[in-house]
């Protein structure tokens, strides 16, 4: 996780500068503010990083969210609090409707068949919010799981057990905090491997 992080920071050093002058060349604004996350999340935001989150496809009101609380400092982030604080909430707000209109596309990833199948026994305890194999969040506010990278979903169900970690989802990070540690890497991989829009 180090490495991913060092990695993510070199990479935003030098993308700081072309995020200044890319609007300014650029016929389609957006397009030019979207390419500075393609550079991290992929092309229309399909992640081939694992530690990488895919964002293309998510809903625009969980992308918005969750700039804005990182804007705002209310969400901890190692990377993209300090990048947003040169967005405006205008910028933000197009830059999520831009990637919420993005294919879902879920990674090509696989597990081991014990692995997959302990972590779809523990997926039962997810459905109602994300839906069946992670591909029908019940909300807006909910994100998809199915075909997301499993170091990342991993990365995050760890953040929500750690109460030293600020994330304000309370719900979220008390299903969390009820997995045991096997059973946040299966259901995790579980998710991963899933295929289905
Ligand atoms: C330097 C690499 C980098 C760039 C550039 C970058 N991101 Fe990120 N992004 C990350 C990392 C790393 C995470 C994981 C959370 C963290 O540690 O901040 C993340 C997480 C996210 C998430 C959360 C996804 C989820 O479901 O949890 C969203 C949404 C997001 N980024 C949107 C964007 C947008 C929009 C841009 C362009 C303005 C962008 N990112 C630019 C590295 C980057
Ligand atoms: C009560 C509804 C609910 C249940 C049950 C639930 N989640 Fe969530 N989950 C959410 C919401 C809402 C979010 C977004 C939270 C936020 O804003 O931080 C989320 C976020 C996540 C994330 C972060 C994804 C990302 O892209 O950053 C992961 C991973 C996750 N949930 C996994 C699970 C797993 C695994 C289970 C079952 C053990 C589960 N959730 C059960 C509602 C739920």
């Amino acid at each position: 996780m180090k490495k991913a992080i060092g990695r993510a920071c070199a990479l935003t050093l030098c993308l700081v500068g072309g995020a200044m002058v890319a609007p300014a060349m650029a016929a389609d604004p957006i397009e030019a503010l979207a390419a500075t996350c393609n550079n991290c999340h992929g092309l229309n935001g399909v992640s081939v990083g694992a530690s990488m989150p895919s964002i293309g496809g998510q809903s625009e009101a969980y992308l918005r969210m969750l700039m804005l609380e990182w804007k705002s400092g209310a969400r901890y982030s190692a990377t993209m609090g300090r990048l947003l604080k040169g967005y405006s909430d205008e910028q933000i707000a197009a830059l999520a409707k831009y990637f919420a209109a993005k294919p879902w596309v879920p990674s090509e990833q696989r597990a081991p068949d014990q692995v997959v199948f302990n972590g779809r026994l523990v997926s039962d305890r997810c459905t109602t919010c994300h839906g069946e194999r992670g591909g029908q969040p019940s909300d807006s506010a909910t994100p998809r799981l199915n075909g997301q990278w499993a170091m990342y979903l991993e990365m995050e169900l760890n953040k929500y057990r750690d109460d030293a970690v600020n994330l304000p989802h309370r719900k979220m990070r008390k299903n969390a905090q009820k997995l045991e540690q096997a059973e946040v890497y299966e259901v995790s991989n579980f998710m991963a491997v899933q295929k289905g829009q």
